[in-house]
């Protein structure tokens, strides 16, 4: 079931969208060669709940952290760890903020020093795939029509789209009805509603899109050891257009 929010309801998104945005761009700041996942995460942690905040993530399910951290062939859940980041990393960073009990969810995937032309080149797709799928999430149009756009931009640029997981409805809990595929067919699925408020939050990945699970239970990597990177912004569908609620500009 879709859970329609009203805009003061909105609002109280957006006020928890603008502070994981302000963490995000906490965070651009200080990753470098040398500092640890796990000293970002304790950095997010600290950084939330000195605002009255909460990392919404830690607990879900069991899941250890404030952050998941997913480093070069991690897509997704990846575990904050000791070991310092590498020159030449790519690493996403995902959290999902609880501010007086509404949430916002948003990845970001950040280069370490200097990395590879290829994995440059990742990122920059990954992000115009995460904007050109927002261009499509307004009233009238369908839940594939994002999915579709993001998903022929990433294959004619000769990357792969992973299937496994996917974006989602959020609110007062963190994931709602509909899922938001990244691939799919045009005028398709779900026709979006003014109020509704997804996630799309592609993982992009350089070679096949098929993932293994860790040990862990949790962290996703790619099945040939590829890159992969992931941007996630939480927007509401208003009648003005898309209202990206976890926007850094
Ligand atoms: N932020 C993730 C999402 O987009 C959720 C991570 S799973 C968790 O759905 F258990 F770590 F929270
Ligand atoms: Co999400």
């Amino acid at each position: 079931m879709v859970i329609i929010k009203t805009e003061q309801e909105i609002e109280m998104m957006k006020r928890a969208g603008e502070l994981l945005a302000t963490v995000h761009k906490e965070i651009a700041k200080i990753i470098k060669p040398g500092i640890s996942t796990y000293e970002i995460d304790q950095f997010v942690e600290e950084y939330l709940k000195e605002r009255g905040a909460n990392p919404e993530q830690k607990g879900y399910h069991g899941y250890p952290y404030a952050t998941c951290a997913s480093i070069n062939d991690e897509i997704c859940h990846g575990f904050p760890r000791k070991a310092p980041l590498e020159d030449g990393d790519i690493v996403t960073i995902d959290m999902v903020v609880n501010l007086d009990g509404w949430l916002a969810d948003s990845a970001w995937s950040y280069p370490v020093g200097n990395v590879s032309d290829e994995a440059r080149k990742l990122l920059d797709i990954t992000k115009k795939a995460l904007y050109l799928g927002i261009e499509k999430a307004v009233v009238g149009n369908r839940i594939g029509d994002i999915s579709y756009a993001i998903q022929s931009y990433v294959e004619s640029e000769g990357f792969s789209v992973v299937r496994d997981f996917v974006g989602h409805g959020i609110g007062r809990s963190m994931h709602e009805d509909p899922q938001v595929p990244h691939f799919g067919t045009p005028g398709r699925g779900l026709r979006l509603m003014e109020g509704m408020v997804i996630t799309i939050e592609p993982m992009i990945n350089i070679g096949k899109y098929a993932c293994t699970i860790d040990d862990n239970q949790w962290t996703a990597r790619t099945i040939d050891g590829k890159l992969s990177a992931q941007y996630e912004h939480t927007i509401a569908i208003t009648k003005e257009g898309p209202l990206i609620l976890t926007d850094q500009e």
